[in-house]
């Protein structure tokens, strides 16, 4: 294989399992220097092991995303370290309560938004200046349709989403005269430990894996992508201005 993203330093977050376990380990099959943020310490083992089965390097960064003044910290570290990041994917997040919305209590509503929108602001707030450094920085966020549905009891999933999708947006705008290339992947229903816990019933083996999935996160992160500020739908493998259709 060849490897077009060799010594590319690429900060995904949630990549202790499912999509972003899956992009990370895409990523480092190309080349790509992983930076692997999440919780559990485990599935990152697990995963660092499986990038150097297949020759590739990871750093582990055990965190939670609620912890902004530890993504500040990731950031100087990372300026230390290596002076620029090139690939973030914001992938990390909640499904928070199936509820109508009178039933959702306060700290669920937090806890959604916290990890959905408010991780990714302070990401692109400390991850800019690296993402700067590098020739050609890049940066895709996974968002759900559920954003542009509205989708009935998933409230603070859904409002996090759209938040999320028009943080995207605005970071695009801003950087659009940059190096700096901002997209967002919506990757639709895929065989996920979030999926399963927001559809008990839904037989699992119907659904897109998340290796199938990873695979057109990977483009959107290489130098030679050029699109910002687009929405990609794997469902639909269409590369879209915003709004999706419904
Ligand atoms: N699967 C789907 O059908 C689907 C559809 C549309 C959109 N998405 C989106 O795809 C992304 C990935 O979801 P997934 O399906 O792969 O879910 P998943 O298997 O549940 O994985 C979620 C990842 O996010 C991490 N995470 C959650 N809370 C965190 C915190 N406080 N700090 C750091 N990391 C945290 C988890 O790591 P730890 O628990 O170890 O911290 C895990 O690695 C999400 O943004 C989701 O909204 C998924």
């Amino acid at each position: 294989m060849t490897q077009p993203l060799t010594s590319r330093i690429a900060l995904v977050t949630g990549a202790s399992r499912g999509i972003g376990y899956a992009t990370a380990r895409a990523l480092a099959k190309r080349g790509a220097h992983i930076v692997a943020v999440a919780r559990t310490q485990g599935g990152l083992e697990e995963l660092d092991d499986e990038i150097r089965k297949d020759g590739g390097q990871a750093t582990l960064v055990p965190l939670s995303l609620t912890d902004c003044d530890g993504i500040a910290r990731l950031g100087a570290a990372l300026h230390e370290r290596h002076g620029k990041i090139d690939i973030l994917v914001g992938n990390a997040g909640i499904a928070g309560p199936s509820s109508p919305l009178g039933h959702v209590d306060l700290k669920s509503w937090n806890d959604v938004l916290s990890i959905n929108v408010t991780a990714n602001f302070q990401l692109i707030r400390c991850m800019e200046p690296l993402l700067k450094k590098s020739d050609a920085g890049r940066a895709v966020f996974v968002t759900s349709g559920a954003a542009n549905k509205a989708t009935a009891y998933l409230g603070p999933y859904a409002t996090s989403k759209a938040a999320l999708e028009t943080l995207v947006r605005v970071w695009a705008n801003e950087t659009a005269s940059t190096n700096i290339r901002v997209n967002l992947f919506n990757p639709g229903p895929i065989r996920t430990r979030m999926r399963a816990s927001v559809f008990p019933g839904e037989d699992p083996m119907t659904l897109d894996t998340p290796e199938q999935a990873a695979e057109f996160i990977v483009p959107m992160c290489a130098a030679d992508w050029t699109e910002t500020g687009k929405f990609y739908d794997y469902k639909t493998r269409t590369l879209m201005s915003f709004h999706p259709p419904t």
